[in-house]
């Protein structure tokens, strides 16, 4: 899928979809938080959220106490939601409208979290560029925590194609510069009470 056309579906999406019409709405989200505390987070630890879109987990760490949080997405629609949300607390986070697989980072975080953005690359020209941008924005020694629906998953979400893992098949598409830390699974319930079998890798930079 090309950039353009990904960015027009999330715009889509997040303009025309209230926050719990949506199957990835998670009121709490426990089980990233818990992983990032895992990982060794403090609350001076440059953390990214990628693909983050209206989330509440950069409420969660806000209200933590962390200090240096960015959220990226391609849809401006969907980071307007979560900074109207946030109100004044808002500025103390970095926001940036852009494409996972095209940005540049213009820094290094300690932590990269990802709940259901990557599954969405089916290229490996995607991937590949994922993990371009993942090896050059992860500091040695930090961590990417990356969720996706697992091999049990759905195969679609928000109407597109995803690719679905487990830990050794996310370890593969991560390359040698990643060492599988820790792998846990867990099952998203929607809005609507359906169950969406997810899996969450820790990985450690290793470059
Ligand atoms: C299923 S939603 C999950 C949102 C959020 N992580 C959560 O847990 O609520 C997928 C998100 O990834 C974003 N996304 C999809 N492809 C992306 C890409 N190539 N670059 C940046 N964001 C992307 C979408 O805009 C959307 O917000």
């Amino acid at each position: 899928m090309e950039s353009a056309s990904r960015q027009a579906h999330w715009e889509k999406v997040y303009t025309t979809k209230g926050e719990n019409e949506v199957s990835w709405f998670q009121q709490s989200p426990a089980p990233s938080f818990e992983l990032i505390v895992q990982a060794g987070a403090t609350h001076a630890s440059a953390i990214i959220d990628i693909g983050g879109g209206a989330s509440r987990l950069v409420d969660h760490l806000v209200e933590q106490g962390f200090a240096d949080i960015t959220v990226l997405d391609l849809s401006a629609a969907a980071l307007e939601a979560a900074r109207r949300r946030l109100e004044s607390l808002a500025d103390r986070v970095h926001w940036i409208v852009a494409d996972a697989t095209a940005w540049e980072p213009a820094k290094a975080y300690d932590i990269w979290h990802d709940r259901a953005a990557f599954h969405f690359l089916t290229d490996e020209k995607d991937r590949a560029a994922y993990v371009a941008r993942l090896e050059q924005a992860v500091k040695a020694g930090g961590h990417a925590i990356i969720g996706t629906f697992a091999l049990d998953g759905p195969e679609k979400c928000s109407g597109l194609p995803v690719a679905r893992y487990d830990s050794a098949g996310l370890a593969q598409a991560l390359g040698p510069g990643f060492r599988l830390v820790h792998t846990r699974r867990h099952e998203h319930a929607t809005p609507w009470g359906s169950r969406q079998m997810f899996q969450f890798s820790v990985f450690r930079s290793e470059v």
